[in-house]
């Protein structure tokens, strides 16, 4: 009986350290994994998780003269487009760099670790993702040049914002979404989602979710 009692207790012990803090009281019921089959179109945020240990098998790095980061790797269809939109913009005297682009689940878990830390769950939960949440993970996604709420007034941000669904790329927590996306306003955050789709989402200022619901009503509605 004593040896049970110590080997549930070892079991207790050995799986919340695996866990993050709280994950397992606040993971919210109904979260699904993420559809990989979707490719560049994949949808992940809070509900949809990618399987553990995710890593794209064609990331490569970026450019080095468009990179500022340690994470500086992007999928390679993502980082020709990301390349093309920093020479682009160059030609207007717009200069663009990467600072953070794939990240893995372990190195997501360590920095939403101390965003709670930091800032307490609700706080963290506003602005970073939990591992296996974080589109950071697809291998599609960069944050560019500046993660201050004041880079959105800069030349930069205006720029992408314009340009940016031209190389592919939607600013994904774009400004009043919250609601839709579940995070605050990310004006560096630019998710790669190829030229046709980044078209239809800037044309009718959806979100990523919005545009995946308009693809299924699209689906589900009768021939005619
Ligand atoms: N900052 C975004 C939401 C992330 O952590 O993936
Ligand atoms: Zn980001």
């Amino acid at each position: 009986m004593k040896g049970f009692f110590l080997c549930f207790l070892l079991q207790v012990f050995f799986s919340s350290a695996d866990t993050l803090p709280g994950q397992q009281r606040h993971e919210k019921p109904g979260i699904a994994v993420a559809d990989t089959s979707l490719g560049i179109l994949i949808l992940v945020n809070k509900e949809h998780k990618l399987p553990p240990g995710y890593r794209p098998y064609d990331l490569v790095p970026l450019e080095e003269r468009y990179n500022r980061g340690i994470m500086n790797l992007l999928r390679r269809e993502a980082a020709a487009a990301f390349a093309l939109m920093c020479r682009k913009a160059e030609e207007d005297s717009i200069f663009l760099w990467n600072i953070s682009a794939f990240r893995s689940d372990t190195v997501q878990r360590q920095l939403y670790e101390n965003a709670v830390e930091r800032n307490g769950v609700h706080r963290a939960e506003r602005f970073s993702s939990r591992p296996g949440h974080s589109e950071h993970q697809t291998g599609l996604t960069a944050d560019i040049n500046s993660t201050h709420s004041s880079f959105s007034r800069t030349p930069q941000a205006a720029w992408l914002r314009q340009h940016a669904h031209l190389f592919g790329f939607i600013e994904r927590y774009p400004r009043h979404k919250e609601d839709i996306t579940g995070y605050g306003h990310e004006p560096w955050h630019f998710r790669y989602v190829g030229v046709e789709a980044a078209i239809t989402i800037y044309t009718n200022k959806l979100t990523l979710e919005e545009y995946h619901g308009t693809i299924q009503e699209t689906t589900r509605s009768p021939a005619r």
